[in-house]
């Protein structure tokens, strides 16, 4: 599978201390190494009660190092080598420490002996995470030494309280550590994206929807905010985490309800990008109480107002990115459709191909522009096509 991450070639230095949620730490080694990042571990003593050293070299593929003495001056040389610092997770403990500018351990010393961005990924019960005195100094470590907090989050924890305190998912964490080497090129740029399904009800308990997950309308939304944009991502239901980093989110039920939003939104936007699939179609009639069941069901549908049409038809409209799902890799449909709706550019992705398109993770697309550019993107993660569409969208504004 193709990649672009810019954490290939990367040293990236993972510190690791003593919560119950260590043994993600392995994961995250694993996952920043699939990112072709150099990674190398440092342990606290406390972390080594919670996950082994052999463990994380496994999945880092280099030895971790567990204290101070082990190398001499390792502190000043992985500080110095090192283009990013992540704790993950970061005990109460740890992240005091840091803001005191203790360095009586590994973690502490590379901190003070280093000087590019820090990622803290705090893990702790609710009741320690909201303690004021711990937010004195997480407040401290933020604000007065510029580390970024990616933000626990809310769910029964392991000591069996429920509340904040839940270390960030693994996934979270290399998002914003790729974020961490992203470009500004978006700075500036109002940019509205739309994502995932909408539901059209048929009555109280019923509804017609697709297989949009929203996936690629999030990686877009979050990787136009990573590179500077304020973003407004409008999105029907999906299970998904809204992602970090965005101006506004909006959620919203059906395709009229979307259009709508679409169309108080965009007038501000410099750059619109439909990602989702709303429904063409929604009951003529919804049902105010359930349909009984019986052997057959004539349900009359009609289509939902084109949104795309009507934003293309406006005097002032923004630069505009449409998606074409296709069923088969021809890509006439979508040039139509482009060429119907005024759009600057088209996304083509024919869903019936392994890995593409809905409800997974990867993607394979044709950017189609106006102009008659096309740009082939093989599989990738959603997170890096989406890049690559950002990258066609801003070479078309620049021209
Ligand atoms: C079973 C257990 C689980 C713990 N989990 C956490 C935790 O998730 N977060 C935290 O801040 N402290 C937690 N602690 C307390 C830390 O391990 C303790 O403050 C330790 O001194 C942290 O050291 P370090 O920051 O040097 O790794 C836990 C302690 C125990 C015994």
């Amino acid at each position: 599978m193709a990649k672009r991450s810019p954490l290939k070639n990367k040293n990236l230095l993972l510190g690791v201390t003593g919560s119950v949620a260590a043994y993600k730490a392995v994961e995250l080694a694993r996952r920043l190494k699939d990112e072709e990042a150099d990674v190398r571990v440092i342990m606290t003593s406390a972390s080594l009660n919670f996950i082994t050293p052999l463990s994380l070299e496994l999945a880092s593929g280099r030895k971790p190092l567990t204290s101070l003495l082990e190398e001499p001056l390792a502190h000043v040389n992985l500080a110095a080598s090192a283009d990013l610092f992540i704790v993950a997770p970061a005990t109460a403990n740890t992240i005091s420490r840091m803001a005191l500018g203790v360095a009586d351990d590994i973690i502490t010393a590379c901190f003070l002996a280093y000087k590019g961005k820090t990622l803290v990924a705090p893990a702790m019960n609710p009741a320690m995470y909201t303690h004021p005195a711990f937010g004195r100094n997480l407040d401290f470590l933020k604000n007065a030494l510029g580390a970024i907090e990616i933000a626990p989050e809310e769910g029964p924890l392991a000591c069996g309280a429920a509340g904040i305190g839940r270390m960030a998912a693994v996934e979270r964490i290399v998002e914003a550590a790729r974020d961490a080497f992203a470009g500004k090129d978006f700075q500036g740029r109002r940019v509205l994206v739309t994502a995932g399904p909408t539901r059209e009800q048929i009555d109280p308990v019923r509804f017609i929807s697709n297989r949009s997950s929203g996936r690629m309308g999030f990686a877009l939304a979050r990787a136009a905010a990573a590179r500077g944009a304020d973003v407004t991502l409008i999105s029907g239901p999906t299970a998904i985490e809204p992602p970090s980093g965005i101006g506004k989110f909006i959620r919203v039920e059906t395709a009229a309800q979307m259009g709508k939003a679409v169309l108080e939104e965009v007038n501000d936007a410099g750059v619109l990008i439909m990602a989702a699939a709303p429904a063409d179609f929604t009951p003529e009639e919804t049902f105010t109480e359930k349909i009984s069941k019986s052997d057959t069901l004539d349900l009359k549908l009609k289509a939902t107002h084109d949104i795309l049409l009507e934003v293309s038809r406006r005097r002032k409209r923004p630069f505009t990115v449409g998606f074409a799902a296709e069923t088969g890799s021809g890509t006439g449909r979508a040039e139509g459709k482009m060429k119907k709706k005024g759009l600057d550019m088209i996304v083509f992705n024919d869903v019936t191909r392994p890995g593409a398109g809905f409800d997974c993770r990867t993607n394979a697309v044709t950017i189609i522009e106006r102009g008659g550019g096309r740009r082939e993107i093989p599989m990738m993660d959603k997170e890096d096509v989406a890049n690559e569409i950002l990258d066609s969208v801003l070479q078309l504004l620049n021209a």
